[in-house]
């Protein structure tokens, strides 16, 4: 069964090595699985470092951090993360902004994806601000889908929805896209390839309430994420046929559900970062956010995804002209 972190000692252990992660997976795997939230503390990891642990990890689950497609085994999906552009740029971020505000909002991830990322591994290898600074959210969508009222339970199993692409601004504006988008909407197109300037990138329809890979459980893939032009993730059908407007009001009203829990602290686990920290969260389940209050310079992190076993090396949402 999974529960909610009520503290760091749920899931933040010391580092030991490798070789404590190769003998106590299982006891790590449980963790990870109890809590959706694992932690090693004092890691220091380098890339090959970080590999190893998930790569040991996944032998528990259906993700790997490497592609089917990868000859080297020690290649992954590497990516890095710093705000530094953000808080140059964005004057709500001016000296770092407010430790309240976040800097990156709620969300699931990718969930414009055929096969979403279900697990990272986040190594925040630059860390110079204090630890309540720059703080990871987490909210634990398995737990989450057991609080719907009964009402929108049913509603959600009876649905199909489909999220926005991820798009370059500087080459398409959201309005644009949004007017094709809707266009492919109420055609009830399960897959929807939207053109980003050179690029076409594709969303993929599915349930609101999927099953979690591993304990099958019932999970609330909804994200709460929106725009100037109004939510991403679009409600696409209800029983097979196009949403009545009553249904479209309805799922707006789900919308409002889901945010105001996102806002309340009771669903909530911040996550306090200190320098060499290696998390691994469960990204099936974790909605997350990161709050700001850092300087340029002072938090940075390499993201390793790890997606289910097969992913090809562009897991299928863009498709080069
Ligand atoms: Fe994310």
């Amino acid at each position: 069964m999974m529960r909610l972190v009520k503290d760091k000692k749920d899931y933040v252990f010391e580092y030991k090595g490798i070789d404590d992660v190769i003998e106590n997976v299982d006891t790590y795997s449980e963790v990870f699985n109890k809590f959706g939230l694992l932690c090693f503390r004092n890691a220091h990891l380098d890339d090959n470092g970080c590999l190893d642990v998930l790569s040991e990890l996944s032998k528990n689950f259906a993700w790997t951090p490497f592609s089917k497609d990868f000859d080297n085994q020690r290649s992954s999906w590497k990516y890095t993360q710093n705000y530094d552009e953000r808080i140059k740029t964005d004057p709500d971020f001016e000296n770092g902004g407010s430790s309240e505000s976040l800097i990156n909002r709620w969300h699931l991830e990718g969930m414009a994806k055929i096969r979403t990322q279900h697990a990272a591994g986040w190594n925040m290898r630059h860390f110079r601000c204090d630890s309540g600074l720059g703080e990871t959210g987490f909210i634990n969508m398995l737990l989450l889908a057991e609080k719907l009222p009964p009402e929108m339970l049913d509603f959600l199993s009876r649905s199909r929805v489909i999220h926005y692409p991820t798009i370059n601004r500087k080459i398409t504006t959201g309005a644009e896209i949004s007017r094709l988008f809707m266009q492919s909407v109420s055609n009830l197109e399960e897959q929807i390839w939207c053109q980003d300037g050179e690029i076409e990138v594709a969303c993929h329809a599915h349930s609101p309430l999927e099953s979690h890979p591993h304990s099958g459980n019932s999970v609330l893939r909804l994200c709460p994420c929106d725009e100037e032009w109004g939510v991403q993730h679009i409600l696409l059908s209800v029983d097979s046929a196009p949403p009545s407007v009553e249904q479209s009001k309805f799922f707006e009203e789900i919308h409002r559900w889901l945010s105001s829990e996102t806002l309340n602290t009771d669903n909530q686990w911040w996550h306090e970062w200190e320098e060499g920290d290696f998390v691994v969260p469960d990204l099936f389940v974790m909605l997350h956010s990161a709050k700001a209050g850092f300087q340029i310079g002072e938090r940075e992190f390499d993201g390793f995804w790890c997606f289910p076993n097969g992913t090809p090396l562009v897991p299928d949402t863009f498709r080069r002209n």
